[in-house]
């Protein structure tokens, strides 16, 4: 009778030799935590498409950004809801802005916390794109000063770290540039490095209530199609000094994930989009899948391909399930 000499299941026996011999793990140490800092006060309203996550007034923010930082998530990125919008997104590099005012509360009362900003012209422009509109287009180069000023902004108002994601060529030089002019050569660049233009970034829309009036944005955000592009995207980007490099979104791109990781050794992340989480807890709601245990396989699956941090509305979650 036939044995075969390599059976998988020996060291599949038993929940200890699973655990030692497991390739990947998952740490709090991962994990970045997504927030929406809105105008105004006393607001804390619910995303109808991302249940649990929230637009929320500065107080509400602190406290949840306190939560954040007890449950051990080192990080939180920041995106701002400003009072008022223009062609040229002036709240997002005013002083006075919404997310200036948010990281000069968080610096202040959440200590310990790290705040990276996400730097792009969408959430504060009313034609909600990421960038000067000229000619019908998102003009590059002078939406690159722009983000270069807001980059700067966000930094003099105590950021720690700027995550670029308006996908314009040349923004994390203009970003370098700009930093270490004014002395902040030691703050770090987060770069959306490879950001297709995707379906699943549907429920953020609606969360920073950043809908393109016209158009949309595949001018500027790569093709889903394309694999080899994102190895130039990368490239351009550490080249002109990003730290860390980002794709986006996350689980429909896990090839492209695991295509950097063999090319690269600088840190690596990833974003799992709105659209991502809106899917797997509208499933779970329904009783349709098991919400921990998905999540968890996706966060190994992020892992497995090559990330090194996980940008996640399931974060705390995350944290909690981790922590047990
Ligand atoms: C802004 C920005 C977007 C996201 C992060 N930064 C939306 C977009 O490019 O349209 C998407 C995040 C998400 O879907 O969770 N440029
Ligand atoms: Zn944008």
């Amino acid at each position: 009778m036939f044995f075969p000499q390599f059976r998988a299941r020996r060291i599949r026996g038993s929940e200890t030799f699973r655990r030692m011999v497991r390739e990947t793990s998952l740490s709090v140490n991962d994990l970045v935590y997504p927030m929406f800092s809105a105008f105004g006060s006393g607001i804390r309203k619910e995303i109808s498409s991302m249940p649990g996550i929230y637009q929320q007034s500065i107080e509400h923010v602190l406290a949840e950004a306190k939560e954040v930082r007890d449950l051990g998530i080192p990080a939180v990125l920041l995106f701002g809801i400003p009072e008022a919008k223009d062609a040229v997104g002036s709240d997002a590099y005013s002083d006075t802005g919404i997310i200036q005012e948010t990281i000069r509360a968080l610096k202040k009362e959440v200590p310990g916390l790290a705040v990276i900003t996400d730097v792009c012209m969408c959430e504060y422009t009313d034609h909600g794109h990421c960038g000067i509109i000229k000619n019908g287009d998102v003009d590059n180069d002078s939406t690159l000063d722009l983000l270069a000023r807001e980059a700067l902004s966000h930094v003099q108002a105590g950021a720690d770290m700027v995550a670029p994601s308006d996908m314009m060529d040349g923004r994390v030089g203009a970003i370098r540039e700009i930093l270490d002019d004014n002395g902040y050569d030691s703050i770090p660049i987060m770069s959306y490095a490879v950001k297709y233009a995707s379906g699943y970034y549907g429920p953020f829309r609606e969360a920073a209530e950043s809908t393109p009036q016209f158009g949309d944005r595949r001018s500027y955000q790569m093709d889903p199609g394309n694999r080899r592009e994102a190895l130039r995207e990368a490239a351009a980007d550490i080249d002109e000094g990003a730290d860390i490099i980002m794709v986006k979104p996350g689980l429909p791109y896990l090839d492209i994930l695991r295509d950097l990781r063999n090319e690269y050794d600088l840190p690596l992340a990833v974003y799992n989009v709105s659209g991502e989480y809106s899917m797997i807890k509208g499933a779970a709601q329904r009783g349709w899948i098991e919400e921990e245990r998905v999540v968890l396989e996706t966060m190994t699956a992020f892992k497995r391909a090559g990330a090194d941090i996980i940008i996640t509305y399931h974060a705390k979650d995350v944290a909690k399930w981790l922590s047990r």
